[in-house]
């Protein structure tokens, strides 16, 4: 943080007034679970996007990032048009949602760092809205809850870059705890317990370095399937509303009721609520070979019933399977592409990923991306003296 006051400082010719950084986040288990009021197990990274400000007069707003020297700026009286198409979008989107729940935004100039790797699949984007709004409403002392914080970020993407995405990515950034994986019920949207990886373990997280190109349109498809899928079940059993509320065993029993598409995205929410209760019973009782082998079945379920898998991600996690270091794989995020997570020995973690890394290029000839992820704290904003 001290270099990017620096930087601020030497750039603006004033000193920050406010500082906050958000953490990127790996969704470890409960993949597409939010959206349906189910369950996920999280954890916030050590990789954090770091944002600091100062007030200024006028309406005029200034953002200068100091990963690449862009200078972007904008008109308070502007929030509500379109989005740009650089990284401001989340800011301004962000104050347009603050607004919304009574917040009054106000003109600054603003610098901003990050290794949180853009487009991956850490949640770069909800980094950038959880410590922007962390530094707006901290420096107003502005009363809002986290929770609410949280749907702040999701309404950016929702509402304003037009992506229905759940609540995990801001909320896990606001409510991780370091060290630690956290249990959240997107239905009370509440931490529900705390849990920890066993000493001795860490996740290795590769990039697959593809994306597809329709993303945003994809993801939106797999919410809508899995929305007319809860409805039809909800009429068929009582006091179910979403696809958290169904056991698999009802699912089954319900199948003729629904197409084959909505049966399969279906298929795959209800077992992973499943599996993320099962995770975290065997992460208590020091089970982490049970544990692996769920983040193996959850790939599975991925790739034949969400249909969110790509070949790149399936090689990397097939590369795991064959490793004899691996006890779990899979991919992690919204899926189509970005980065698939790999639980092995923390002192193996280096040579793995160096192994993956180069069985996935002889396969790919793309040179992935490896990270060996520490568990971060959550974000948190400081006023400056
Ligand atoms: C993306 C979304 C999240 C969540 C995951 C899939 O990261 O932003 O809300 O739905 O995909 O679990």
């Amino acid at each position: 943080m001290k270099e990017l006051i620096r930087k601020f400082t030497d750039f603006y010719g004033i000193p920050p007034v406010i500082a906050a950084a958000a953490p990127g986040r790996l969704e470890v288990l409960g993949n597409h679970t939010d959206y349906n009021e189910g369950f996920v197990l999280s954890c916030a990274v050590g990789q954090t996007t770091k944002f600091v400000l100062a007030p200024a007069e006028g309406t005029l707003c200034k953002v200068k990032d100091f990963r690449d020297g862009t200078e972007m700026s904008f008109d308070l009286d502007s929030l509500d048009r379109k989005p740009p198409r650089n990284g401001s979008k989340y800011i301004i989107g962000m104050l347009s949602e603050l607004r919304k729940r009574g917040f009054e935004p106000f003109a600054f100039t603003a610098g901003l760092q990050s290794d949180v790797p853009l487009s991956a699949g850490m949640s770069s984007s909800a980094a950038l809205e959880v410590s922007c709004a962390l530094a707006f409403t901290g420096l107003k002392n502005f009363a809002i809850s986290r929770a609410e914080l949280a749907r702040a970020g999701q309404g950016v993407e929702n509402n304003f870059l037009g992506l229905k995405t759940g609540l995990l990515d801001q909320f896990s950034s606001l409510f991780g705890e370091k060290d630690s994986i956290i249990m959240s019920d997107f239905r009370k949207v509440e931490v529900i317990d705390t849990l920890k990886l066993p000493a001795g373990y860490a996740f290795v997280v590769i990039n697959s370095m593809k994306k597809h190109t329709l993303v945003d349109s994809d993801y939106n498809v797999r919410r809508e399937d899995c929305e007319n899928a809860a409805k039809i079940l909800s009429g068929i059993y009582e006091n179910s509303r979403t696809l958290r509320d169904i056991t698999p065993e009802q699912l089954e029993n319900a199948k003729d009721k629904l197409s084959e598409r909505e049966y399969l995205r279906a298929k795959h929410v209800v077992c992973e609520c499943d599996r993320v209760k099962k995770a975290a019973s065997l992460l208590k009782n020091g089970d982490v070979s049970g544990f692996g082998q769920l983040l193996f079945d959850s790939h599975e379920s991925s790739r034949k019933n969400f249909e969110n898998s790509t070949s790149e991600l399936d090689i990397l996690v097939d590369i795991a399977r064959k490793d004899g270091e691996c006890l779990g794989a899979r991919l992690s995020g919204g899926g189509f592409g970005g980065i698939t997570i790999h639980l092995v020995k923390a002192d193996a973690a280096e040579a793995y990923a160096e192994r993956v890394k180069s069985e996935y290029f002889k396969q790919t000839a793309v040179e992935a991306e490896v990270f060996i992820c520490s568990l971060g704290a959550g974000a948190e904003a400081q006023l400056l003296k």
